[in-house]
């Protein structure tokens, strides 16, 4: 189970896991996302600011909410909570310190886990990135691993490119230790935060990426976004609401006063897909040939978006996940349900070059 920084719903992916290590085979059985009402919503967002006790309530109430979640799949997909072998649950990111200045790194999922376990009757595994900070790593990205597992191919080089709230890529080349991963900048979250503005909650997304389609990009302003210092920030490095939230969100919308709001929508969006092309060119490119990308997460809908990614990366193909059999929309899920079988089977699965660890670390915590 899976919510991700856009704070949509919970991804919940019921999997068939074989093998092991390296050579585990993962077969997607079913998922959903249950979204998240408004005012639940509202909640989580606000965790940035909230009292202790906020935080310290919320731990379980999402848990209630998470266990829920899992309850409402099985059955949905002919399965019992007595048949399952175990929950892998990543929770609700409500803070991320990682490289800041003077600061320690550190990271909080909240979620609680035993809750899940007492509910459903599944030994629960959650908390996975502080092992990873424990190792002297970041904590994030945890994917890069179930991303190499699951979708490496002998003489290719893939990208596989992540359209959360924020995007985020990892190049999979033959061997674990040469992955690269990290954070390119924002992926829905400037795009929904101008929707949010705009419609004032009563719009959540640009819906297949029409509002953008009807507009022209601005060049001045799209110049100005480029500026960004995180574009250039050398990998490893990781980003979320604290750089491309509701605070920049607002500046953009102020600097775009008189302008069509279908134009900001369009600047935004090509922005987003070049903020993308730019990590490539700066950081990839000169150390791979990336033969395919791989696109997954809920931007692959924004049609906008994925033109103009298609026409910056040109010729280098720009594929949808389920091409390779794998539900896009599902791959951050599956890839929790991976992480938490290698937590099982006692085996590392992080990618320290990716993390900054200085060696592999067991993940997660195991609620019996
Ligand atoms: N039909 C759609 N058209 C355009 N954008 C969409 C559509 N469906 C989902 N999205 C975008 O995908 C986001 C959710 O993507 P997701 O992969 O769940 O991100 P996260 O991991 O951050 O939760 C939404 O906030 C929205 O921006
Ligand atoms: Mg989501």
């Amino acid at each position: 189970m899976m919510s991700g920084t856009s704070t949509d719903g919970v991804d919940v992916a019921l999997t068939r896991i074989s093998g092991r290590g390296l050579d585990t085979n993962v077969h997607l059985l079913s998922f959903a996302t249950y979204s998240f009402t408004p005012q639940m919503r509202h909640r989580i967002l606000h965790l940035v600011s909230a009292s202790t006790e906020e935080i310290c309530e919320m731990n379980f109430i999402l848990g209630e909410i998470l266990a829920n979640c899992a309850l409402k799949l099985l059955p949905h997909a002919g399965y019992k909570p007595e048949q399952i072998d175990f929950i892998g649950s990543h929770g609700q990111t409500i803070y991320h310190l990682s490289g800041a200045a003077g600061r320690r790194n550190s990271t909080l999922q909240i979620g609680e886990g035993a809750i899940i376990a007492a509910r459903t009757g599944v030994i629960t595994v959650c908390d996975f990135r502080p092992a990873d900070i424990a190792a002297g790593g970041t904590g994030a990205p945890l994917v890069p691993y179930a991303d190499f597992v699951l979708f490496r191919k002998k003489g290719k080089v893939r990208a596989l490119l992540n359209l959360g709230g924020i995007a985020n890529v990892t190049i999979v080349p033959e061997k674990l230790d040469e992955v690269i991963a990290f954070d390119t900048g924002p992926g829905n979250m400037v795009l929904d935060g101008l929707v949010e503005i705009k419609y004032q909650g009563r719009k959540r997304w640009d819906v297949g990426g029409h509002i953008a389609a009807r507009g022209k990009v601005d060049k001045s302003l799209f110049r100005d976004l480029m500026r960004h210092p995180y574009l250039k920030r050398q990998p490893p490095k990781s980003t979320g609401r604290e750089t491309f939230g509701a605070a920049f969100v607002v500046d953009l919308w102020i600097k775009a006063q008189g302008m069509p709001f279908a134009d900001l929508m369009a600047t935004a969006a090509y922005f987003t897909a070049a903020s993308i092309h730019r990590n490539f060119e700066k950081f990839i490119f000169p150390r791979f040939a990336v033969d395919e990308i791989f696109v997954s997460g809920g931007g692959w809908h924004n049609r906008t978006l994925m033109t103009f990614l298609a026409s910056l990366f040109r010729p280098i193909p720009v594929c949808q996940l389920d091409e390779l059999g794998m539900n896009g929309d599902a791959k951050e899920a599956v890839a929790f349900a991976l992480l938490a079988d290698a937590t099982i089977q006692g085996l590392p699965a992080s990618a320290p070059q990716a993390t900054g660890a200085e060696r592999p670390a067991i993940l997660g915590k195991i609620i019996l």
